[in-house]
């Protein structure tokens, strides 16, 4: 079967309505749901894999106070527009972007150095999700989180209607939820689980996504 799950991200029209769509996708219940589960402090390295145009890296360097922020795509195009996005978060010592097919090459990072971690909507895109989260896990440092925010499956008809806010045919909508919403927040917690972390923990926002969150203990 297609990944029809899968976009083109070389398009950098795709590019900027990923972006443009960014305070949509990262509301209130979002931030308010990471909250709930990992609490504020300082985390002097995060990193995003899968960081798209860079905004959420952006800003949760700012609400961790980090001095590092690292982001990793697959997709120049991405990479680029959160070059620009980066450049003008003055408060961080040093970013750094990193081009990597999580498919098919190692992670570049060095092991056990990231206070914490995340992957937004990217989760489905990846070839094996359990290979991709293990890589990820090796990477963070011991007491460091992982998390990992995505469509999850179970209600279509609200993800449809969400997806229109941001300007989504209903019918594109439907034909995306199956490759999009193809895991259960229990499957991402057992993925999480599997691929070495602990303590994890889940809050389901609308019935159709999900903040999933690991430890490495
Ligand atoms: C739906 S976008 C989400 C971007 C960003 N996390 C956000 O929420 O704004 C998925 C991102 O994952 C990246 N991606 C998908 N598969 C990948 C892979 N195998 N290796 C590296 N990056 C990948 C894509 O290039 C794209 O930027």
């Amino acid at each position: 079967m297609a990944h029809h799950g899968k976009a083109d991200w070389t398009d950098d029209e795709r590019v900027q309505r990923m972006a443009k769509s960014y305070p949509v996708r990262y509301d209130d219940m979002f931030w308010k749901s990471l909250d709930a589960l990992i609490g504020s402090g300082t985390r002097e390295v995060v990193a995003d894999f899968g960081c798209g145009p860079g905004l959420l890296l952006a800003d949760v360097a700012n609400r961790y106070n980090a001095k590092v922020a690292i982001g990793l795509d697959e997709s120049k195009e991405m990479l680029a527009q959160a070059k620009t996005i980066l450049k003008e978060r003055r408060n961080l010592d040093s970013f750094e972007l990193i081009h990597v097919n999580f498919d098919t090459e190692e992670i570049p990072v060095e092991t056990n150095s990231i206070d914490f971690a995340f992957s937004g909507f990217t989760l489905h895109e990846v070839a094996s999700p359990t290979d991709f989260v293990s890589q990820v896990y090796r990477h963070i440092r011991l007491h460091g989180f992982y998390v990992v925010y995505e469509v999850i499956s179970g209600n279509e008809d609200v993800f449809v209607k969400s997806m229109s806010y941001i300007g989504m045919s209903e019918e594109h909508a439907r034909k995306l939820y199956p490759h999009v919403g193809k895991h259960s927040a229990s499957d991402i917690v057992e993925i999480l689980q599997s691929s070495g972390f602990q303590d994890c923990r889940m809050i389901t926002i609308d019935d159709f996504r999900a903040v999933v969150v690991g430890l490495k203990r």
